[in-house]
C-alpha cells in the first residue's frame, strides 16, 4: 500500500514541535507532501527546514496533494478548515480542542459522516502509556463502577505569553480549553464516555490582571488579559458520578502538577504515576508503576490516525467523544458567566 500523502496547516508551535517531526519519524507509512499557513514566510521556512515538497498560503488549495491532513491553527479555525477538508474528500487530524462550541462541533461530525471520511482530535494523553494502563486496568474491573474522579491541570505561574494562547477571539478562552481540556478528555475516556448531567463552574483571571506578576513563561499583558488563568467546576454524570475539577496556568502553589485520580466501589486508581489500590480480606493493597520515562504519545496518536485512515484500525478518539469534551467546556464558561447559582437561602 503506498505512503498517506499528508498536508499540515497553521504551521507554528505545535506542527514543527510535535506533528512533522512525528510524521517524518514515519516515513515508511506517510509522506508529508504539502504545508500551508496565512504567513506564506513561516510556511516557506517550514517546508526548506523539513524538505515538504509543497507550500501553499490558501489551505484549499492544497487538497488535490493530499489524503489527509493535520489541523494545527489558532481554535477558531478548527471547525472550518476541518469542514472544509472533509468535503474535498481529505481525511482530519484536527489539533485540540476540537472547536470553540458545540455547534461548530455537530457541523464537523456532520461533514465527516457525510463524506465517510476520517476525523480525529489531537488528545494526545490517552496515548501516554501510564492513561493506557488506567485504562486497561479499568476495563479489567480494578475500580468496579466509579463514584469519584479528582482531575488537577496546575501550572505554577505559566501564562503561555507567547503566540495567540491569550487571545479570546481566536482560542475561545485560556486554560481551561487550551490545558485543563487533556485532562478532562482523559477523565471522560475512562470513565466510558458518561453522558454529563449538571456542571458548576467558575473561572478566574484576576491573577494575571495584575500589573507586575512573576510570568515563567514569557511576558503577558495585564491589561489586555481577557481569558481565564485558573478554572473550577464540579460536574455530575447520569450515571450519578461525581467529577472535581481545577485548572490552571497560573496558580500559586508549590509547584506543577497532574493529578487525575479514580475512585470506585471496588478499588481506585491515579494516573500520574500510575497507581492501583485495592482492598484484599482486611489489607491495603497498593500496585504502583514507577513514572514513565522515554514516552511518545505523539507518535502513538499519528500511528493510530494513520492506520484509522488507512482502515487498519479504530480511532483511539473519536470526535463525539472530543465533543463532549467542549460541550463541558462550554457549559463550564456558561455556568461561571450565568447570574444564576445554586444559591443557599439566606
Ligand atoms: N496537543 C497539544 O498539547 C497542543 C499544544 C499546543 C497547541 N495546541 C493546539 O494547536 C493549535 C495551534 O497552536 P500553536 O501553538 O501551534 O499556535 P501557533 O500560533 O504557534 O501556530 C498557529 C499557526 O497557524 C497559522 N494560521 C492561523 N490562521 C490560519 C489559517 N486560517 N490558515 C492557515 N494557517 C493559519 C498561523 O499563521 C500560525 O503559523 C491550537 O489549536 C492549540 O490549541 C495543542
Amino acid at each position: 500500500m503506498s505512503n498517506l500523502r499528508m498536508g499540515i496547516i497553521g504551521v507554528g508551535g505545535i506542527a514543527q514541535g510535535r506533528h512533522i517531526p512525528v510524521f517524518m519519524e514515519l516515513k515508511d507509512r506517510v509522506a508529508i507532501t504539502a504545508v500551508s499557513d496565512i504567513n506564506i514566510t513561516r510556511a516557506q521556512e517550514a517546508a526548506d527546514k523539513f524538505g515538504i515538497p509543497k507550500v501553499y498560503q490558501d489551505y484549499r488549495n492544497m487538497f488535490q496533494d493530499v489524503d489527509a491532513v493535520t489541523i494545527c491553527t489558532p481554535n477558531k479555525f478548527h471547525a472550518e478548515i476541518t469542514v472544509e477538508a472533509l468535503e474535498a474528500g481529505v481525511h482530519v487530524l484536527c489539533e485540540k480542542p476540537m472547536a470553540i462550541t458545540v455547534e461548530e462541533c455537530e457541523k464537523m461530525i456532520a461533514a465527516s459522516e457525510k463524506t465517510n471520511k476520517v476525523l480525529s482530535i489531537a488528545y494526545h494523553y490517552r496515548h501516554m502509556k501510564q492513561a493506557q494502563a488506567a485504562k486497561k486496568a479499568i476495563l479489567t474491573g480494578a475500580v468496579g463502577d466509579p463514584l469519584v474522579v479528582r482531575v488537577q491541570a496546575l501550572r505554577r505561574r505559566k501564562v503561555p505569553g507567547w503566540g495567540v494562547f491569550t487571545n479570546k477571539e481566536l482560542q475561545g478562552g485560556g486554560s481551561l480549553i487550551d490545558y485543563g481540556c487533556h485532562l478532562l478528555d482523559l477523565a471522560l475516556w475512562l470513565l466510558g464516555d458518561p453522558e454529563p448531567v449538571q456542571v458548576l463552574g467558575r473561572t478566574y483571571n484576576r491573577l494575571s490582571k495584575t500589573p507586575g506578576q512573576i510570568n515563567e513563561w514569557g511576558p503577558i499583558d495585564h491589561e489586555s488579559f481577557d481569558v481565564d488563568d485558573h478554572v473550577t467546576s464540579y460536574i455530575t454524570f447520569k450515571n450519578g458520578v461525581s467529577l472535581l475539577f481545577e485548572c490552571s496556568w497560573a496558580a500559586n502553589i508549590k509547584e506543577d502538577s497532574e493529578h487525575l485520580s479514580i475512585s470506585g466501589v471496588d478499588g481506585g486508581i491515579s494516573v500520574f504515576p500510575f497507581e492501583h489500590y485495592q482492598t484484599s480480606k482486611e489489607l491495603f493493597m497498593n500496585t504502583e508503576a514507577p513514572p514513565v520515562v522515554g514516552d511518545e504519545p505523539g507518535l502513538h496518536q499519528a500511528e493510530n490516525f494513520i492506520d484509522a485512515c488507512m482502515g487498519q484500525a479504530e480511532l483511539t478518539v473519536k470526535p463525539r467523544e472530543a465533543m463532549k469534551v467542549t460541550k463541558i467546556m462550554e457549559m463550564i464558561y456558561k455556568s461561571s458567566d450565568s447570574e444564576e447559582r445554586t444559591l443557599l437561602p439566606n
